[in-house]
């Protein structure tokens, strides 16, 4: 038997027939972009992130780059972002001539540190970009003082993060605006790619609206240059038969990790993320940190686990990045992490036989 590291086809077939449904009604429509159920998946996954509004966009990392410009990103401008995230916090930022620079993470959350954002400040930057990693609310109330001391605009990474809350505030509500992803393996994922902003201010609402439809106002009337990023009707058909089971499966994803918490706790050699005491993490991945960690992944796949790693390379080191001209210990935490941290298997359909069948295997293999 594999243990599969995600498990998509369960919940396909769980949702086939109101996927059918959905399908059926926007086709019988012919309503493919842009139609009433993108407006109603927005206003719906506005008030899970307490926000006024969401915009439905083509994916997260499009997403990304329009809050990155309507929070005021322009080329030459410096956006500040942890070194350890996915490649496409940085790359939205390099797509609209702006400039990454990297931030060391934690050593227990593997979050932002926003102590050592003082560092990489500079007069150019227009954007700080903490990444809610994992599905863990970064600390946010720290960041949040820095920027708004400086008038920096805050933009949330809540890419796999859906549902999160953060001292009672829900992940995509505390900055000037946030991106979301709805990547098939997301907490919250489409049968394809979407994504959405989610904001409080009308006037950043207002533009990423306009900039994912050719900057169109009016059916030809171009206000500004825009883009080809707007969320598939069809897809948002989708995500509406899925958000309503959100909180169930991010329960489910907490209790899968609790269980592998408990197991852990007995395992010298298995070192979990660690938790916050004043966030509700919602799992998207479940992260230990190992030493040998090839060694033990191997392990792991010759008993039937499959494993990942998130992220093998933090994004200063990257060759897609060598000509900022960052080196090898410039972010000694990120390095170091990097090296050591495996993703177990984590969804919402994970046994407790299969929970502990990986934490014996893992067991073996660290000790
Ligand atoms: C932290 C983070 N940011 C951005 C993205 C980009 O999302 P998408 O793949 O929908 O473009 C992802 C998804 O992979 C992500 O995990």
């Amino acid at each position: 038997m594999r243990i599969p590291f995600v498990d998509l086809k369960s919940q396909g077939s769980e949702l086939l027939e109101e996927f059918d449904a959905a399908f059926r009604s926007v086709v019988g429509r012919a309503a493919y972009t842009l139609g009433p159920e993108v407006e109603g998946f927005e206003s719906a996954f506005a008030s899970l992130c307490g926000c006024t509004r969401a915009i439905g966009v083509s994916s997260g990392t499009d997403a990304l780059k329009l809050a990155y410009l309507a929070a005021g990103v322009r080329p030459g401008d410096e956006v500040l972002m942890p070194a350890n995230t996915f490649i496409a916090t940085a790359e939205a930022a390099s797509h609209i001539g702006a400039k990454p620079v990297f931030v060391d993470c934690l050593a227990d959350t593997a979050n932002i540190d926003p102590a050592r954002l003082a560092d990489a400040c500079t007069e150019r930057t227009r954007a700080i970009v903490p990444v809610h990693l994992y599905g863990q609310p970064a600390d946010m109330d720290p960041i949040l003082e820095f920027a708004a001391a400086r008038g920096i605009p805050v933009v949330e990474d809540a890419c796999q993060a859906h549902g999160a809350t953060y001292r009672g505030r829900p992940v995509g509500s505390m900055g000037a605006a946030a991106a979301f992803s709805f990547y098939p393996g997301k907490n919250l994922g489409a049968l394809g790619d979407g994504g959405a902003v989610t904001t409080n201010d009308p006037r950043i609402a207002d533009e990423v609206a306009l900039l994912r439809n050719h900057g169109q106002s009016d059916k030809y009337t171009h206000a500004v240059i825009g883009y080809c990023d707007r969320l598939h009707n069809l897809q948002a058909a989708f995500l509406a038969v899925k958000l309503p089971r959100l909180a169930d499966a991010n329960a489910a994803r907490r209790a899968a990790a609790a269980h592998y918490d408990r197991l852990f706790a007995g395992i010298a050699g298995v070192e979990p993320i660690v938790g916050r005491d004043d966030v509700e993490r919602v799992f998207h991945l479940y992260v230990v940190q190992v030493e040998d960690r090839d060694a033990v992944r191997g392990a792991l796949d010759a008993a039937g686990v499959d494993s990942g790693i998130h992220y093998p390379v933090p994004l200063h080191l990257t060759p897609a990045y060598r000509s900022l001209g960052y080196g090898a210990g410039d972010f000694p935490v990120a390095e170091r992490m990097a090296g050591r941290i495996l993703s177990l298997p984590m969804h919402p359909y994970l046994t407790p036989d299969q929970i502990e069948h990986v934490a014996e295997v893992l067991g073996a293999a660290t000790s």
